[in-house]
């Protein structure tokens, strides 16, 4: 009887054995999970492989934790958990920084959570009202950031689109809905108050800020409550579907998906697929089904199921039995334990791929984190955080991972991340006439358009602000250029004198040697006789430095100022721009000035943009655009010859100096002008000129940037309203500083160490808001010079009349190139603005010095052909007489050919053609008897030089 007992008991224990087998996760399997999710982790983050990844890895537009100078009072929403909480927070900054928390509870009534969206949004809305009258604070208009613990894609932080509800809610008309709308229309239904929702934040997002705010270290949020999830900070260089390679963004993962493609359906028993299968969203969130406190009671009741149907459990009978915990050899936790048990570890392998991954990113061998934790599950549960915590540091040895339970729920990490929000939000505002939307870069690419063609026609050009000046220069170098120049590079940063020596043995290479000569600031603003005698010392100087002072090389002036010119070797300075303002100059010819300098000939003028694009174009035959973005702004790029109507001739192209920094002389651009524009240009060398020129380029961004700063701070809105004698000192914020702050990761300390020495002592707040003050106007510049080289590229694409442009754009100047954000959304932004184009951006590494010696070169080498030609054809020569009596011998055997009598002795044949009309000039006719284009043109030249000679009188 015992023994049959026995036997029964042993046999029942077999088969519950063998029904919770399936619980019991190897090693191997929980690395294999581990892996499996890390592959996950990079389909999210890749644009080819996102859009089917079960991990969605959503960008929350958090990019960085808390620095403890937040500071405010707040609104809280936190829904999506087992509380609908409503919260005032009170964050205080600086020493004494704390944060305080008022909250109540409400309940969410079922049909509510599984009714309408109006209806639920309008609950929330009645819960809010109640609170701000629990309150006495219902007149206050104050900031919200709203924890919506549901995957949002977001496209900013106060925009989230609800992907798909998941627990226990199911409201309709709300997914795919943008849920910050969805409140402020429900406020707006309510019209009882009003609230500023600056922040949307998932709940692991807001519970790794609250533990930020006292652990720096933490990087990572992590949720084991009512449903499972994981946020991180990533860095930005691997979010490909964010733009921007700078700094890290914080990455909602989303993990409770993983497994919806059946990737861990090896681990999932019958009992999974039944809960599933019973919830709300079958065949989603498959990994937090089995992970999260929504789901585990669950699991375990159709474990106790299954085995009552086995007879193995309250004797068959299931709600009764059920009551009376009659369980024969069974601990009732043995089932729930073996389920937690799973949970806690899959959880922890899943944990531990991501501080794998974060410790691959930072690229050390150990690594160092904190990971802030909330969630019922993971603080209610007796042994569910111990066994996650130990499959982490099973599964991932090398990582030093220290658990910080948030204490105060994700309502105060919400509040933090909308102060800071709420700070940028207001820079924004204050500068929003300085945030061009692409529909007015396309406005002002038209209009830029106009300017162009205005200054291409010859009766628009006189009163023209865009002169659109022909540098007759003719094509960018073919790579037969030879020779030996000096190249003086003048309007820049630096003045340059360079030698050039272009060799051609197999393939053309370039030497140079270069000088920087220093121009102090009386000579740019001295007399012209002076400063051209300064650059004749110079080059004195260099001439002997170079052992050349007896050869007459021929000179390439790189001259960066608006000049006309009728040829190359002569050009009439038009205004001086930037930092020259030298008397005397301007109305003269510049070649004169420096000839009679230097007491040398043969002087090609060459603006920086045609010098850049020479240089750009003699590595890239592609290249006819050359654009300046440093001291000045400024572009040229090859012209239709027949589009220019102030040089003579159709044929071919020229290269057009647009001279586009005077756009907006004549007031239009007024509309996109700002108080600060205005400021710097009235305190300018030359006001009410190169209006473009001082919204875009190095020599005003500074400046632009301090007067910004100083009427922050005037109005108490930067450094607490402390202003110093430093900051209200004209030019003493430069623009290398803006470049210094906007670089990714010492950005933010060297806005500090900028600030602290112009006397302001910045808080962190501080350094965040002027480096976003610091964005803003560089990337205004940016966005205009898109627009601007938008148009040319229009304009020669039309010239090709080809549906998509295929060109490059040479680029120099100092802006760009020392800018670490400029370059990326110049390019961006141009790209989008000219869809149908493949610009290639091509930066000019040896400046324009380079290019000016090569059109020299190319001016050479065309009078060397001419020379040559010229003599080739010497003893083609014939002289008067000579050809007289060539014509009479012509006249003769040309009658005889004609007369029946002589035709078949006459030496000349005059053979009858057929052809019964003569062509009418434009080689048409000889086209149509299908000459080739050469060819015909060589008949219209031979008919033109027989016309000349006119050997057929
Ligand atoms: C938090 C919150 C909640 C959140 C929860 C997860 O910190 O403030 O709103 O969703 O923890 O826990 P639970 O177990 O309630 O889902
Ligand atoms: C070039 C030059 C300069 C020129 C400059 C623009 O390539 O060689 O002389 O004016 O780039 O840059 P910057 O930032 O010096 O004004
Ligand atoms: C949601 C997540 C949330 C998690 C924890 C999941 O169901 O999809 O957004 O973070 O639950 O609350
Ligand atoms: C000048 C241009 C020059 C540009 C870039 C402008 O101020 O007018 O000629 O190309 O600066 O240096």
């Amino acid at each position: 009887m015992v023994t049959a007992v026995a036997r029964r008991l042993a046999a029942q224990r077999k088969e519950i054995d063998a029904v919770l087998e399936p619980f019991l996760l190897s090693p191997e399997t929980l690395r294999e999970v581990k892996n499996k999710m890390r592959t996950e982790l990079e389909y999210g983050l890749k644009r080819e492989t996102q859009g089917s990844a079960t991990v969605k890895m959503l960008p929350t537009y958090v990019c960085g934790t808390p620095d403890g100078t937040e500071k405010g009072k707040f609104l809280a929403l936190d829904l999506g958990g087992t509380n609908f909480r409503v919260l005032l927070v009170k964050i205080r900054s600086g020493r004494r920084k704390s944060v305080r928390m008022y909250n109540k509870i409400f309940a969410i009534p079922l049909e509510i959570m599984q009714g309408t969206g109006e209806e639920l949004f309008d609950h929330i809305v009645h819960c809010i009202a109640d609170f701000l009258e629990y309150m006495g604070i219902k007149g206050a208009r104050l900031p919200l950031g709203f924890t919506f613990s549901f995957p949002c894609k977001q496209a900013s932080i106060d925009k989230g689109t609800l992907v798909g509800w998941t627990k226990g809610f199911k409201a309709t008309d709300c997914e795919g809905e943008d849920v910050v709308d969805m409140l402020r229309e429900a406020i707006k239904r309510r019209n009882e108050f009003d609230l500023d929702i600056v922040a949307v934040v998932n709940d692991t997002v807001g519970t790794m800020m609250t533990c930020g705010y006292e652990d720096p270290n933490c990087e990572i949020g992590l949720i084991a409550g009512t449903g499972s999830n994981v946020c991180y900070m990533e860095d930005m260089k691997n979010i490909e579907i964010v733009e921007g390679n700078e700094g890290k963004m914080c990455i909602n993962t989303e993990w409770g998906g993983f497994g919806d493609n059946g990737c861990i359906d090896n681990i999932r028993t019958e009992y999974d697929k039944e809960v599933d299968e019973g919830s709300l969203n079958p065949g989603k969130q498959r990994y937090e089904k089995m992970t999260s406190g929504m789901y585990l009671g669950e699991i375990v009741r159709q474990i106790l199921i299954d085995l009552t149907k086995r007879g193995l459990l309250f004797r068959g009978q299931i709600s009764e039995s059920l009551r009376k915990r009659d369980l024969h050899g069974l601990n009732p936790q043995e089932v729930c334990g073996a389920v937690s048990r799973r949970a806690a570890q899959l959880c922890g392998a899943g944990l531990a791929a991501i501080v794998e991954k974060k410790r691959e990113n930072r690229g050390v061998e150990h690594l160092q984190i904190t990971v802030g934790v909330d969630g019922t599950l993971y603080k209610l549960h007796p042994h569910f955080s111990r066994v996650l915590q130990e499959t982490v540091k099973e599964l991932a040895p090398w990582c030093d991972v220290t658990f910080m339970l948030s204490e105060d729920g994700s309502g105060k990490g919400a509040a933090l991340i909308t102060a800071v929000a709420k700070r940028l939000r207001n820079i924004d505002k204050y500068l929003y006439a300085m945030r061009l939307s692409d529909e007015t870069l396309i406005d002002i690419m038209a209009r830029f358009r106009r300017e162009m063609k205005n200054g291409l026609s010859r009766d628009f050009n006189p009163t023209a602000t865009v002169k659109m000046l022909p540098t007759f220069v003719r094509s960018i170098p073919d790579g037969s250029e030879k020779g030996d120049f000096i190249a003086l590079d003048l309007g820049g940063s630096y003045f340059r004198i360079l030698r050039v020596k272009v060799s051609h043995e197999k393939k053309q290479t370039v030497q140079m040697e270069s000088e920087i000569y220093n121009t102090p600031e009386d000579i740019m603003h001295g007399s012209g006789t002076r400063l051209f005698d300064h650059v004749a010392e110079c080059l004195g100087d260099f001439m002997e430095k170079q052992q050349i002072k007896d050869k007459k090389l021929p000179v390439g002036f790189t001259f960066s100022f608006p000049c006309r010119q009728s040829k190359l070797d002569e050009g009439v300075l038009i205004t001086w721009t930037k930092r020259f303002k030298a008397s005397g100059v301007e109305g003269a010819d510049v070649v004169k000035l420096l000839n009679r300098a230097i007491k040398k000939r043969g002087v090609s003028l060459v603006n920086d943009t045609v010098g850049t694009m020479m240089t750009c174009g003699f590595d890239d035959q592609r290249c006819e655009v050359g654009l300046i973005i440093g001291t000045g702004t400024n572009a040229c790029y090859m012209e239709e010859m027949r589009h220019i109507d102030l040089v003579e001739g159709d044929e071919g192209r020229m290269c057009i100096n647009t001279e586009w920094g005077a756009f907006g002389d004549d007031g239009s651009l007024e509309d996109i002008r700002t108080e600060f524009d205005r400021e710097i240009d009235r305190g300018s060398l030359n006001p009410g000129k190169q209006l473009f020129e001082k919204m875009v380029s190095g020599l005003y961004m500074g400046e632009l940037v301090r007067l910004i700063l100083v009427k922050m701070a005037k109005e108490g809105l930067l450094f607490e309203g402390r202003i110093t004698p430093e900051l209200l000192t004209k030019g003493k914020f430069e623009t290398k500083h803006v470049s210094a702050i906007e670089k990714s990761k010492e950005g933010l300390s060297k806005a500090k160490d900028i600030l602290t020495r112009l006397g302001v002592e910045p808080s962190h707040e501080d350094c965040v808001a002027v480096q976003h003050v610091c964005t803003i106007v560089s990337f205004r510049s940016a966005n205009l010079v898109a627009a601007t080289l938008g148009a040319i590229l229009c304009q020669l694409r039309d010239n090709k009349g080809v549906g998509r442009l295929r060109t490059t754009v040479g680029v120099d100047g100092s802006l760009y190139k020392m800018h670490p954000q400029y370059a990326r959304r110049l390019h961006k932004t141009t790209r989008r603005l000219v869809p149908d184009s493949d610009v290639r951006f091509l930066l000019s590494e040896s400046g324009s010095g380079k290019g000016a010696a090569m059109v020299t070169a190319v001016a050479y080498r065309l009078a060397e052909q001419h020379r040559l030609i010229d003599e080739t054809l010497a003893e083609f020569k014939l002289t008067h007489e000579q050809l007289l009596q060539v014509k009479k011998r012509m006249r003769t055997e040309m009658e005889a050919g004609l007369k029946k009598k002589t035709h078949d002795t006459a030496k000349v044949k005059m053979l009858p053609t057929f052809v019964r009309s003569t062509p009418d000039g434009t080689g048409r006719l000889w086209a149509a008897l299908g000459f080739p284009e050469w060819q015909t043109k060589f008949v219209l030249f031979l008919q033109k030089l027989l016309g000349g000679c006119s050997l057929l009188n």
